[in-house]
């Protein structure tokens, strides 16, 4: 069963490279990024493992944790964290969640058949502190995905949660952000003090309202 934006995630206790985890335990009050990997000792897998790892502080700065899962056991897990340590330079310091029976992968319908019958796709999910599903993004095995965009979407969504805002195209953290048109002129006066930019009645920015 596909999951959902506004879904509950659903939890799960899974093996991984950090000990057993319970997803809601693992999260707590943090937000969360739940990403799945085709499987171990594959290139592109290798590169975007390094890459999360190296970028684990930006996730620590937006109180996010994060979690791969590849259908993989521990024991093949280990040896490969090795490989990515000695290939990326950094040490694989999130935990990775083994899932040789594909539990995990089929409660996140991260195997899709027509693309290939038992290794998962590249999912992402990215789930808020009440455990809703924020984000799903999916990208196939030949396609390494970018990072740097799964924070920038952390950063409007935290933004976008707190504030009756939206963030336009190729929107960055600190760049100006748009008034949700359900807002009337008459709120956003009281909510946006900074005032905004009359683009078009329904298009109106103003400056991130919370920096
Ligand atoms: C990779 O991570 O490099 C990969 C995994 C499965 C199929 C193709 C590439």
């Amino acid at each position: 069963m596909a999951i959902r934006l506004g879904d509950v995630a659903p939890d799960f206790t899974a093996e991984s490279t950090q000990g057993p985890i319970s997803l809601y335990e693992y999260l707590g009050d943090s937000w969360g990024v739940l990403f799945s990997h085709p499987k171990d000792f594959t290139p592109v897998c290798t590169t975007e493992l390094g890459r999360v790892a190296a970028l684990k502080p930006e996730f620590d700065k937006r109180n996010t944790k994060v979690l791969g899962l590849s259908v993989d056991g521990l024991s093949d897990h280990h040896v490969w964290s090795l490989d990515i340590e000695e290939t990326q330079g950094v040490e694989l310091n999130f935990p990775l969640l083994a899932d040789p029976n594909r539990v995990v992968a089929d409660l996140y319908d991260m195997i899709h058949p027509n693309a290939d019958n038992t290794l998962t796709v590249r999912s992402v999910f990215i789930i808020d502190p009440d455990k809703k599903v924020k984000l799903t993004l999916t990208y196939p095995a030949s396609t390494g995905r970018n990072f740097d965009e799964i924070l920038r979407v952390i950063d409007s969504l935290q933004l976008t949660a707190d504030y009756k805002v939206a963030t336009p195209v190729d929107w960055n953290h600190g760049d100006d952000v748009i008034i949700v048109p359900a807002i009337s002129d008459e709120e956003a006066r009281i909510l946006f003090p900074a005032g905004w930019k009359p683009v078009k009645p329904y298009l109106r920015t103003t400056p991130q309202p919370n920096l």
